[in-house]
Parts: structure tokens; C-alpha cells; sequence
């Protein structure tokens, strides 16, 4: 990677630098409904929003983002049409192969989070391959949810502590909020400062839940595969309009 390539680029008009979001999530919806209007198959919608997907994270590191979650894959998603879900599962394991090396150059760092043992175990290989080459990375953390329910991931938590509580490792009046966080997947994760949702839903749909506790949620009609640059910037204007307070006055 040439020292040109990692300079930041200038930012669009209107926005500030320092007021910049540290972490941005989004939930990538209407991949569905935006192949159906263009009178194709569910599944072109996927690939389209990978390219969607791609082009956001190069815009975060090219803007100074630092991190960028995005929800690939819930819990809740093996109730869809078996023959989508298999198409899921190797867009992914695709583009974790073709896509390695650009990440790798760019110094992208990749992560992966959610209930991993239960995909395919060849996508698995290819997650751990892609965790392990990038981990040294730091231009942008890039964390992919995939077979992740945030109530899911509470509960595990909630587990793995009672059984250090229950082997005489842990008093539960050390239970805090740090100790928290160390037992979920997001562990050594910054909270996303904003969460973009597209396709108008204005749901959590269980992403992140305890994560989101005060980011601060922009809702888009944009579908995800229209969802550009354009899209982002207005979504970062309107975040830098937002008075973030955590609670106080
Ligand atoms: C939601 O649209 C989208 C998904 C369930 C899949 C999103 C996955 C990607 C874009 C691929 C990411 C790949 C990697 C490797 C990170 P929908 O199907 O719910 O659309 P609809 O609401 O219009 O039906």
C-alpha cells in the first residue's frame, strides 16, 4: 500500500471531520424488494448489495471511519427459502476468497461475529483464514454479523458468566458493565456511534441490542443496493445534526 493510498480524502461539503461517527452499523435491507423492481431474482439483489457493501467500506476508510459492522446474516434468516439461504452462505464464502487480498493490501481488518459454529464448515475455514491474514490491520475494523441475534448473544453471556460464578471464579457483585462486554462477541468493539437502516424499516430487528444502547439511528427509504455515497453522506449530515447527551441533560 502506497502512503497515498492511506490518506484520508477530502470530506463532501457540510461535513466535519472531528464530529465524524468513530462506528457506523448498518442493517443492509430491501435487497429483495430491489431485485423484484428491476424484474429479477431475490438473489441478484444479494450480489448487488454486496457492491454496495464494498463501495461503503472503502468510502468509511477513505473518509476516516474507523469501524464499520455490517448485519450480513441472523439468526433469524435460516426461516427464509432454503435455496436463498445456500445462496447466502456461498456469496459469502465467494467473497471472502476474492476479496481477502484487496483487504489485505488495503489493510482492512476483518472480523466476523455471531454464532459461527453453525454455518457451513467450509465457510467457516474461509472466516478464520480471512480473521487471521487481516488481524494485524488497522486502516478500518470491518465486523460482519453472520448468524447473529442479539438476544442470542446476551444469553451466551449471560451463560459463560454464571458458569465462572458457579466454578467460584467470579462473586456476582462483579458482574459490571465491563465484564459485560467482555463476553460478547463485540468484545473489544467500540459501540456504533450510528446505525443506518435502509429500505424505511424502523425496526432493531435484534442487531446489537445491548451495542445500541445510545447510538443513534437513521432510517433511509434508500433500498441497499441503491445505497451509495450520496445516501451516506446525507445519512452522516444528519448524525452531525443530532445532540448526543448519553443520558444527561
Ligand atoms: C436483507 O435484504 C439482506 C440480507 C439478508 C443479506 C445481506 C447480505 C449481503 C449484502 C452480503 C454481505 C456479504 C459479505 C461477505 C459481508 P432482504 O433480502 O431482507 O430484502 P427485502 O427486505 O427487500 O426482502
Amino acid at each position: 500500500m502506497t502512503a497515498q493510498q492511506t490518506e484520508l480524502q477530502d470530506l463532501p461539503p457540510g461535513l466535519k471531520r472531528e464530529l465524524l461517527p468513530k462506528h457506523v452499523a448498518v442493517i443492509m435491507d430491501g435487497n429483495g424488494r430491489w431485485a423484484k423492481r428491476q424484474g429479477k431474482p431475490r438473489i441478484m439483489g444479494h450480489k448487488a448489495g454486496v457492491d454496495a457493501l464494498k463501495d461503503l467500506l472503502r468510502c468509511c476508510k477513505d473518509w476516516g471511519i474507523q469501524a464499520l459492522t455490517a448485519y450480513a446474516f441472523s439468526t433469524e434468516n435460516w426461516k427464509r427459502p432454503q435455496e436463498e439461504v445456500d445462496f447466502l452462505m456461498t456469496l459469502f464464502q465467494r467473497v471472502l476468497r476474492q476479496e481477502l487480498r484487496e483487504m489485505v493490501k488495503e489493510n482492512v481488518q476483518i472480523r466476523f461475529v455471531g454464532n459461527l459454529q453453525a454455518l457451513p464448515p467450509v465457510l467457516q475455514a474461509e472466516i478464520s483464514r480471512s480473521m487471521a491474514e487481516t488481524q494485524d490491520n488497522r486502516s478500518i475494523r470491518f465486523t460482519v454479523a453472520t448468524n447473529y441475534g442479539g438476544r442470542q448473544e446476551i444469553i451466551q453471556a449471560c451463560r459463560a458468566i454464571a458458569d465462572q460464578v458457579k466454578q467460584g471464579l467470579l462473586q456476582p457483585n462483579e458482574i459490571d458493565e465491563e465484564l459485560f462486554e467482555r463476553h460478547l462477541y463485540t468484545a473489544g468493539i467500540s459501540d456504533p456511534d450510528l446505525l443506518i437502516r435502509t429500505s424505511g424499516e424502523m425496526r432493531l430487528s435484534n442487531f446489537l441490542l445491548w451495542q445500541m444502547a445510545y447510538g443513534e439511528i437513521y432510517i433511509t427509504d434508500a433500498l441497499w443496493p441503491d445505497f451509495d455515497r450520496t445516501e451516506f453522506h446525507r445519512a452522516l449530515c444528519a448524525y452531525q445534526q443530532r445532540e448526543r447527551r448519553f443520558g444527561s441533560v
